[in-house]
């Protein structure tokens, strides 16, 4: 079965984008029918592919709390999501939000968690000489990467390797596994 999907962004959109053409070239059975972004300057927005999908901005700087999860409810009751995906969603969601919507947030994180939970993750790998780092799709729970790991892909770290080059590596992994990792909870929707 395939859902209705919201993707959260709050930057560069780059997983976004894999999973939007990952639905529209039908590699996937969901749909994408919001993008939401914490950033009016979040370069994601400008992505050609989501220029048929709603969008809805709200700005981190031009918003409370509360008409955020108001105009946010409003908007994914109203397009029938069932699925939530951040990706690069900079904004950590309360825990009343994460409760009513358990099991349906999934987020991407740039580290083989539980290891490098936090901000600059690929830094931190790279400052701990660590030999593999990778990537990790996980469900959203009330402490920060810690929900249930669906699933991970890893990568070699070489002696040259830094920040950038890290991030490149795991970035592409990245792209690969959102999209596997969504076609799992689509095939295994209703079987549990
Ligand atoms: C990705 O590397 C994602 O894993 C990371 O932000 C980047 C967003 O890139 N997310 C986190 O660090 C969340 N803890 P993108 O905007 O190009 O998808």
């Amino acid at each position: 079965m395939g859902f209705k999907i919201a993707i959260f962004i709050s930057g560069r959109g780059s997983n976004m984008r894999e999973i939007v053409r990952a639905c529209f070239k039908k590699k996937l059975k969901s749909s994408v029918e919001l993008i939401v972004s914490n950033s009016n300057e979040a370069p994601g927005l400008y992505i050609p592919e989501i220029k048929d999908i709603d969008t809805l901005i709200l700005d981190k700087n031009n918003i409370d709390d509360k008409s955020f999860y108001s105009l946010l409810n409003r908007s994914l009751k109203k397009k029938g999501i069932e699925l939530i995906c951040l990706a690069g969603f900079m904004k950590i969601l309360k825990k009343q939000f994460i409760k009513k919507w358990k099991n349906k947030i999934i987020n991407i994180h740039p580290s083989l968690l539980p290891a490098f939970k936090g901000l600059r993750p690929q830094h931190n790998a790279i400052q701990s000489k660590v030999k593999y780092s990778g990537c990790t799709v996980h469900y959203v729970n009330e402490k920060i990467d810690s929900g249930i790991i669906i699933d991970q892909d890893i990568i070699k770290v070489e002696d040259d390797d830094d920040e950038i080059s890290l991030s490149k590596k795991i970035l592409n992994k990245e792209h690969k596994l959102y999209i596997k990792v969504i076609r799992k909870l689509e095939d295994s929707y209703g079987k549990n």
